[in-house]
């Protein structure tokens, strides 16, 4: 036994003899029911004092590794292998609880993992159907996608310069002008929301949201610590830029928007609460973000975006191509002034050196050759005859249980029961017969009344099967 420790170790004599000796246990060399070495033997080979030996061997006795017989000396004991494979391990249940991030609601972990599974009818998707998406002209179009060396290696922190001058056309076509500096690309509009989070907000911010929210539904800011609050904008009695003023606390704050065609409701707000929310927030200092991922979709004339209106630089504004071309691509933009699309780039280059390099060259592909516009123009019509389809069914079936607004673009109908019983029993009842919906209460705790419908996702068969099974199922619950 040649081994000795080390007195320039920073660990302690005692502490390298302990964990000399479980490695001798853990390697093998020592097997279960081993006789150790006599103290002295193990004092003398390591040129220790003996009562150092008996320390680490009590040490070793108490935590069930070896074993003494009185009389005849020191074991491995029976139960060594499971006491080291703990301390082997690490306490991986202790790190996941402990983390920053928060987990899922776990009503969205199961809408995750149903969708994934075959013969589900998905109800509240918020994602085109796969007959909806063009994976044949995409696929043609990629013979067309420029790509040259430069263009597959890292791009520069606010991705590739001449997607960023194509979205800056784009954009003046949303009434907003913006030079490619001024934007930056994304991996997918929920990435914008991660970046700003950790860019431009500390722990304890405020972030103000609109009641029922798509945030509560991903969570970016909540993960970070950011304090939430959800605004009510039906409440007569007081008025949002009242509860914005009596709601704001010491630091920062942020107002988070999807102003045309909301997630969940699909509702649009007018001008004039546009002009009101932007003067509101301009006199308390609070920026915008307004999420404007669904605009293209809109079966009719929007109001302008806050984007366009804003002549103060308090607006960021997040676009993607995720709910028009393609989710899979993960290309998103953010635009807003130069200082804070510098600092969110900087952030995105820590957390992945840019987005995928394919996807922005087809992204840029798209709208400079006007495939984009030409396919959400197409798109647009397939969605309205699908939005058509579902409301027929409502109207035949659902008059006398719910009430809901004609869709005016987008993915989904806020359907609006006459009794709160969208609880998560009904939920999963409904999963038992292969029906996935989104409760309302995934985008405000307190909603038992609401489920967002999609038209985007399911087949025109399948919309029409799950919603006779959840009227059924509604119907049972009322009775
Ligand atoms: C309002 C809103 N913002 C952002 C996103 C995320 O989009 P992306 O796929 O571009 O990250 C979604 C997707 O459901 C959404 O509804």
């Amino acid at each position: 036994m040649e081994w000795k420790p080390n007195r320039h170790s920073h660990l302690t004599i005692h502490q390298q003899i302990v964990n000399w000796i479980k490695q001798r246990i853990q390697s093998g060399e020592w097997p279960i029911h081993t006789k150790l070495p006599t103290q002295r033997k193990l004092a003398e080979a390591m040129g220790v004092n003996r009562s150092t030996i008996v320390n680490a061997i009590e040490e070793l006795v108490a935590d069930g590794i070896l074993s003494t017989r009185v009389g005849d000396g020191t074991y491995v004991s029976n139960n060594s292998w499971n006491v080291l494979i703990k301390d082997i391990h690490p306490d991986w249940e202790k790190h996941i609880s402990s983390s920053i991030y928060e987990p899922n609601f776990q009503t969205i972990q199961l809408i995750n993992e149903y969708e994934q599974r075959e013969n589900i009818i998905r109800l509240g998707t918020g994602e085109l159907s796969p007959d909806l998406l063009p994976t044949a002209v995409l696929q043609r179009s990629l013979q067309n996608v420029p790509l040259t060396a430069r263009d597959i290696g890292y791009s520069e922190p606010k991705g590739s310069r001449q997607l960023r001058h194509a979205l800056s056309r784009y954009a003046t076509k949303r009434g907003i002008h913006a030079t490619p500096d001024s934007i930056m690309i994304v991996s997918g509009a929920l990435q914008a929301l991660q970046l700003i989070s950790l860019g431009l907000l500390e722990p304890g911010s405020t972030v103000f949201q609109e009641a029922p929210s798509y945030l509560n539904s991903v969570r970016p800011f909540q993960s970070a610590g950011m304090r939430i609050v959800s605004l009510d904008k039906e409440n007569r009695d007081n008025r949002l830029p009242d509860q914005i003023i009596s709601m704001k606390g010491k630091k920062q704050s942020l107002f988070y928007t999807v102003p045309t065609l909301h997630n969940p409701t699909g509702s649009i707000m007018s001008l004039d609460e546009r002009r009101e929310l932007l003067q509101i927030c301009a006199y308390q200092q609070i920026p915008i973000i307004e999420d404007d991922v669904y605009h293209g979709l809109a079966f009719g004339k929007t109001p302008p975006s806050l984007k366009s209106l804003d002549s103060d630089g308090q607006v960021l504004y997040i676009g993607s191509m995720s709910k028009t071309l393609s989710p899979g691509l993960r290309i998103g933009w953010v635009i807003g002034p130069e200082p804070v699309i510098d600092r969110l780039a900087d952030i995105k280059m820590q957390t992945d050196y840019g987005s995928s390099a394919f996807s922005q060259q087809i992204a840029r592909h798209w709208l400079e050759s006007g495939l984009y516009e030409e396919h959400i123009d197409q798109l647009r019509e397939q969605l309205k005859r699908r939005a058509d389809f579902v409301e027929e069914i409502l109207q035949l079936r659902y008059n006398s249980i719910a009430t809901w607004n004609k869709p005016a673009g987008g993915f989904y109908i806020w359907l609006r029961l006459h009794e709160p019983l969208v609880n998560k029993a009904l939920f999963l009842k409904l999963l038992k017969q292969n029906v996935l919906i989104n409760p309302g209460y995934i985008y405000d705790a307190k909603d038992f009344y609401h489920i967002r419908l999609s038209y985007a996702y399911a087949s025109f068969e399948q919309l029409e099967t799950g919603l006779n099974i959840l009227y059924e199922a509604i119907a049972e619950g009322t009775s």
